[in-house]
């Protein structure tokens, strides 16, 4: 894989015309996330002459009977064998206007966690839906959770069309259900697309059996969806990963401070406020490895220099002094609960909240969420994949905002102490002290 948000930002201006779309892809177990992955790589002649070879190796001796795109993605033996997708794979393409770097989740349901994990930093998520099957059960799961992850952009792809002859009522009629869950889920900007991945109608090639349809290829959307928008160019938020000390006496004076912008733009000038000892001072440089930057944005990784020669420590963050996040001893947050051994409510757990942890308290389970009619139910714990609404009790503030307002800051993972596994992720809905 290469490519990540922090290569792209760093690349400056320059970047804009191949700026990096995040995408991950979801749907049910066989919808054709893989052989859309790879039929995007193989029409936007992204693949190399060995893959080729060896992807028709593999058909052959699968006895699949067709070229199967869907071994392009799914690279991992055990998946060659089974011909399904059991953890997230990575794929990058490049179009003359942008670069993408694609997650395919997968579709099997005890694997929902791994879509979470898949879907946290997306720009856009494609949910797959069977032409034949309309919206089922996981596809308002998989677009509850994009809904949830606040994943701004999420493209719906009708696929398999071939498979029920290209017809537009048919298609018609799965849109209209895709508006509703939209609107019932909240979600800002959605769209429908048809396409049959595996012969490769309307992917990147536009085709005469869709000539109904007049909406562009499902590529030509990726390409037009607007990012700039998506960014937080308000709320400047930097939590400090590392503290930069070079001991040679040359540089004897110089401190800064690493890592990734996690809202806002930053500027040498600006003033901020360092949390939690709440000392100001004023933004130096903002840097990398090249030199000085003119402005540091969200996803950029950069170090920051300060005027004064404060006490900043890793886990601190540096913010904008009339608009800091809140010292937070309680937390109400949706949770997705990953780990196979279910949680009641009491259970202590830690926290890690960008650069930082705290230990923690399941003071309540509030709802899970039912997914097939997307009710939230009452419950008192948790039991692997549910999506619920939680309260936790912090033994030490932690410095977020909500999930709505910010992706980073408003993000937590949930880790057993006594095994060091991730158990859950979580979103913050509302703060208190
Ligand atoms: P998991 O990773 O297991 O969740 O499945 P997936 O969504 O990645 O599905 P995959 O791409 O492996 O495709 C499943 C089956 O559907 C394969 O046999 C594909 O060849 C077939 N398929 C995918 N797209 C199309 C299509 O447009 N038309 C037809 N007829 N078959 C398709
Ligand atoms: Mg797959």
């Amino acid at each position: 894989m290469s490519g990540t948000s922090s290569d792209a930002a760093l690349l400056g201006p320059a970047a804009e015309s191949t700026e990096l779309l995040r995408l991950v892809a979801c749907g049910s177990v066989d919808d054709g996330k893989s052989t859309l992955i790879g039929r995007l790589l193989f029409d936007t002649k992204q693949v190399m002459s060995d893959q080729l070879e060896h992807v028709e190796e593999t058909s052959e001796r699968r006895g699949d009977g067709f070229f199967n795109l869907a071994l392009l993605t799914d690279g991992l033996r055990a998946e060659r064998e089974q011909g399904i997708t059991i953890d997230v794979a990575y794929r990058s393409f490049v179009t003359p206007s942008r670069r993408f770097q694609l997650a395919d989740a997968p579709g099997h349901v005890q694997y929902t966690r791994n879509m979470v994990t898949g879907a946290s930093t997306a720009d856009v998520a494609v949910v797959l839906v069977d032409a034949r099957k309309g919206v089922i059960e996981q596809t308002q799961r998989h677009t509850y959770i994009a809904a949830m992850l606040g994943i701004p952009h999420v493209v719906f792809a009708v696929n398999k069309m071939d498979l029920v002859e290209f017809d537009e009522g048919r298609f018609r009629a799965i849109e209209n259900d895709l508006r509703e869950l939209s609107e019932r889920l909240g979600l800002r900007d959605a769209t429908t697309v048809p396409i049959a991945a595996r012969p490769g109608d309307n992917v990147v090639e536009p085709s005469d059996r869709l000539a109904w349809w007049g909406g562009g290829t499902f590529l030509e959307h990726l390409e037009s969806i607007e990012l700039a928008a998506d960014r937080d160019a308000s709320h400047r938020r930097f939590p400090v990963q590392w503290v930069i000390r070079p001991m040679s006496d040359e540089h004897h004076d110089y401190r800064g401070y690493a890592g990734q912008v996690s809202g806002g733009e930053w500027r040498a000038g600006d003033e901020v406020l360092v949390l939690p000892s709440g000392l100001r001072t004023t933004v130096a440089a903002v840097e990398t490895r090249d030199g000085p930057l003119p402005v540091g944005v969200q996803g950029q990784a950069v170090v920051v220099r300060l005027t004064d020669e404060i006490d900043v420590s890793r886990g601190d963050m540096l913010c904008d002094p009339d608009d800091a996040p809140t010292a937070a001893r309680e937390l109400e947050a949706r949770v997705c609960w990953m780990s196979e051994r279910p949680v009641q409510t009491g259970a202590r757990l830690a926290v890690k909240h960008t650069t930082r942890w705290a230990r923690a308290i399941l003071d309540e389970v509030v709802s899970v969420l039912d997914v097939s009619t997307l009710e939230q139910v009452p419950a008192d714990g948790l039991v692997l994949n549910d999506l619920a609404r939680v309260r936790l009790r912090l033994a030490a503030p932690l410095l977020v905002d909500p999930y709505a307002e910010n992706r980073t800051t408003g993000a937590f993972i949930l880790v057993d102490e006594a095994t060091n596994e991730t158990v859950g992720a979580g979103m913050v809905l509302a703060a208190s002290a």
